[in-house]
């Protein structure tokens, strides 16, 4: 019998609900905790709808302490206001970019999912493009190219938007351009651009859920780190410093989570700076809600262990838990965990696996520890 087989036979179950340790967007349903970070950025949320200002909003959290799931909380509690297209993205990428900062700007195009706003918005879109004014006019062919032409051409513009083709001549003539998005400038007309078709199709908000920033400090020498920080600056200052925006153009509001190593190189950065100058202090100085994370506490570690137990993949909720568990069991995570979300999965996802090969009827601390201990984990 395989392994799910039995689950299903014996606790009418799917899938161990601590496997894999990493965020998920279906794991918002077992969200724990974390009400004051909660309140904070649905503070801003509620904003959203109706923006007069671009947000930055700082998630800094250690290893394992929910980031990502903070982000994915965040995109979830919007989802629902038809004024906000969020899309997420992480500054992590595979190679060095080529160019610093561009990386960053392509990710937002590649971010957006043009078919699904194609599908959304048939109507208004063509509208929408014709608001772009004649000084971007370039953006206005390229846009128009990406959502009307026929799936080759549209394709092209889709790949030059998301950085992935450097188009030779004959390329640029089909995408009725001169130029290539060779630096952050240009790129910024595209998304200026971009930002006026939000808005005209009623979407007051671009949010960006960007992850994993403290790869800026490894993504280049630190001589250029400072390009991408004040890309994230003039972003909030987006696009005051492009003259054809202005109230026609949807606002930018980004939650950046970063770790709280790169935060604290951040700061160290701010103070070196206080002689010479650099844009860390302007963009620390735009934050408008930083928010800690931590670890969660005893009670919330309950919370979190009960809402996975009650938990099916599948995405059902059930009333009785895959295998019941009394409070010895969750002292006994607490204390090996110390409330670090990932390791309160991994600790789990160790004892479920063994456990449910060995059909235990109940999770208590004296099981688990010889379940961890069979499997050298304490
Ligand atoms: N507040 C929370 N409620 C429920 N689960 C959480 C919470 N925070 C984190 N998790 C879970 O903990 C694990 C680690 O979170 P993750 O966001 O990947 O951490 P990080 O990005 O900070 O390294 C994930 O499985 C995630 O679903
Ligand atoms: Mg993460």
């Amino acid at each position: 019998m395989t392994t799910n087989n039995f689950m299903q036979k014996q606790y009418g179950l799917t899938d161990n609900p601590f496997t894999g340790n990493t965020a998920d967007r279906s794991w918002v349903d077992t969200w724990v905790d974390r009400e004051e970070q909660v309140t904070k950025w649905n503070s801003v949320i509620t904003k959203l709808q109706n923006p007069r200002k671009n947000y930055i909003v700082f998630i800094i959290g250690d290893y394992g302490e929910g980031k990502t799931q903070s982000l994915f909380k965040v995109l979830d509690d919007s989802k629902d206001i038809s004024e906000v297209y969020s899309a997420y993205f992480t500054f992590k990428g595979e190679q060095k970019p080529r160019t610093p900062g561009l990386e960053f700007m392509f990710r937002i195009f590649k971010s957006i999912d043009f078919n699904a706003l194609h599908g959304k918005y048939k109507e208004k879109l063509g509208a929408a493009i014709d608001a772009i004014p004649e000084e971007l006019g370039e953006v206005k062919n390229v846009l128009e190219i990406c959502f009307f032409a026929e799936s080759e051409l549209r394709d092209l513009s889709r790949y030059f938007l998301r950085g992935e083709i450097r188009p030779n001549n004959n390329q640029l003539k089909k995408l009725q351009i001169i130029r290539k998005i060779d630096d952050i400038d240009i790129a910024k007309e595209y998304l200026t651009g971009m930002l006026i078709v939000f808005k005209n199709l009623g979407v007051n908000t671009l949010l960006l859920a960007v992850d994993e920033v403290e790869y800026l400090f490894s993504l280049v020498p630190k001589s250029q780190q400072s390009i991408y920080v004040a890309l994230l600056r003039g972003l909030y200052d987006f696009p005051s410093d492009v003259k054809f925006a202005g109230d026609n153009a949807a606002k930018i509001a980004m939650f950046l989570a970063v770790s709280t190593d790169g935060y604290r190189r951040l700061k160290e950065n701010e103070k070196q700076e206080t002689s010479t100058g650099g844009p860390t202090t302007p963009l620390l100085d735009r934050i408008d809600i930083s928010t800690n994370l931590g670890a969660l506490t005893r009670q919330a570690t309950r919370d979190l262990v009960a809402k996975r137990l009650h938990f099916d993949r599948v995405g059902k909720k059930h009333f009785d838990p895959l295998i019941p568990f009394d409070e010895s069991f969750i002292d006994l995570i607490w204390d090996l965990t110390k409330g670090n979300p990932r390791d309160i999965i991994d600790k789990c996802n160790y004892v479920l696996d063994a456990g449910i090969e060995k059909g235990i009827t109940l999770l208590d601390k004296n099981t688990a520890i010889q379940l961890l201990t069979e499997r050298r984990e304490i």
